[in-house]
């Protein structure tokens, strides 16, 4: 694990650090107000969180929104397979306040909720202690709400439901939750790790975020590395570094690399020799037609099989669903069968159309975009892996997660 900006600072296994060290370390943010967000919008900085969305842009709507705003900070970290935020929580919880607060005075909201995945222990402690130390004008308007470990609960209209008394399932946009969100009002929902990046940019500047970056890229990345590197775990990169790059930060490869999932769950996967080139940059990989989503880089072995692995995810995007809509009820449930009927009983032809038919009629038709993302990561499995699903052979070895 190593830094070089949010991550900066003293050891990150010593735990948090405090609000005095942070303080002395950092100095105080210089920057809140219009000019923030102009400065905001300048840098081009999008969301951690996984849709990618400019953050000056929001802050923008939800100032010109009708109302008395709220900010959540998402820390909900779902996605199994990403660490990120949970080790900013842990490590730098006051980059995170920061970024919270400075939003909070900017776009003049009455209130703060820090939504933290229930599972996430350390992390929630570390921001409880964290929140503790804080002056008493912050403490007042803010406050800890636990985030149910299911995948849909991170999802920003999942949070306001969740926050506002009701269940953590998504809804139906638009309104977004930037135009109406908590009690109706206009509620900015940021993850942690861009609050981290918002609280760095008040202090030193648009120009400074743009001066990491590689390939032309702005700014540092987190990334959880995982699968077969010997060092898997959270690394922050210059934008723009390759996957081949971060590979060798995490240690190389433990075996040989028959694919590389680019972006967790809702992500894609993309064949080893295509992968190790590409670059660690939102735009560069929307470019593409990839997403960065929440930074997972997750390299298959080439002794696991990519059939099994897409059937196993497949099977928990299905199970994870709030099962309110067709798409999800019915259609990431039929996916997921079909995936693991090729994966246990052998490949099929009637089952590989139906696959590729439903991955087309299924996506844009759900409340949220869970099933979007499902679909997405499906078809990636179904061109990555299309040997492999017209050929799989009848048997099911359950592979370890
Ligand atoms: C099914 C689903 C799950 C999500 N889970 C998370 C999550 O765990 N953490 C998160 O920050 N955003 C998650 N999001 C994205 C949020 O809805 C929202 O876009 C994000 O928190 C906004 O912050 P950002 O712009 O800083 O990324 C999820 C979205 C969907 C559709
Ligand atoms: S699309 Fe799926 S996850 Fe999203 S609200 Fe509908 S059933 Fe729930």
């Amino acid at each position: 694990m190593s830094g070089l900006r949010v991550l900066a600072g003293p050891e990150l296994t010593s735990g948090a650090e405090s609000f005095a060290d942070h303080t002395q370390r950092l100095g105080t943010p210089q920057s809140t107000g219009r000019a923030l967000v102009e400065t905001l919008v300048r840098s081009g900085l999008t969301g951690r969180g996984g849709a990618s969305f400019p953050v000056g842009l929001k802050w923008r709507s939800v100032i010109a929104a009708k109302g008395s705003p709220v900010v959540i900070a998402n820390g909900a970290e779902g996605e199994p397979q990403s660490h990120k935020d949970r080790l900013l929580m842990t490590t730098r919880p006051h980059l995170v306040l920061d970024g919270a607060f400075i939003a909070a005075r900017t776009v003049h909201a009455r209130q703060v909720v820090l939504y933290i995945g229930e599972e996430h222990k350390a992390g929630w402690s570390a921001m409880a202690r964290a929140l503790d130390e804080r002056p008493e004008g912050e403490r007042r308007i803010a406050r800890i709400v636990g985030a149910p470990h299911r995948y849909v609960a991170g999802d920003s209209s999942a949070a306001v439901h969740l926050i506002d008394g009701g269940v953590a399932t998504p809804t139906t946009t638009p309104p977004s939750t930037h135009e109406r969100g908590l009690d109706g009002a206009p509620t900015l929902v940021q993850n942690v790790e861009t609050l981290a990046h918002i609280a760095l940019i008040a202090r030193y500047g648009d120009a400074w975020y743009g001066s990491a970056g590689r390939r032309g890229a702005a700014g540092t990345v987190l990334i959880t590395m995982a699968g077969g590197v010997n060092h898997p775990g959270v690394l922050e990169v210059e934008a723009g570094t390759t996957v081949e790059e971060a590979v060798a930060m995490a240690g190389g490869v433990t075996e040989p690399t028959s694919a590389v999932l680019i972006g967790g769950y809702f992500g894609a996967w993309v064949q080893a020799a295509k992968a190790w080139e590409l670059p660690l940059d939102i735009a560069s990989l929307q470019a593409r037609g990839l997403s960065l989503g929440c930074g997972v880089v997750g390299l298959l072995p080439a002794a696991r099989c990519g059939v099994c692995d897409t059937s196993r995810i497949m099977g928990y995007l299905a199970t994870e669903s709030s099962a309110q809509c067709g798409p999800c009820f019915f259609g990431l449930r039929a996916l997921s069968d079909a995936c693991s009927r090729i994966a246990e009983r052998g490949a099929n032809r009637d089952d590989l159309a139906r696959l590729k038919k439903w991955a087309i009629e299924v996506p844009g038709r759900g409340a949220c975009k869970h099933p979007d993302g499902a679909v997405m990561f499906l078809r990636s499995a179904l061109s990555t892996f299309a040997d492999e699903f017209a050929v799989h052979p009848a048997h099911w070895r359950q592979q370890p997660a």
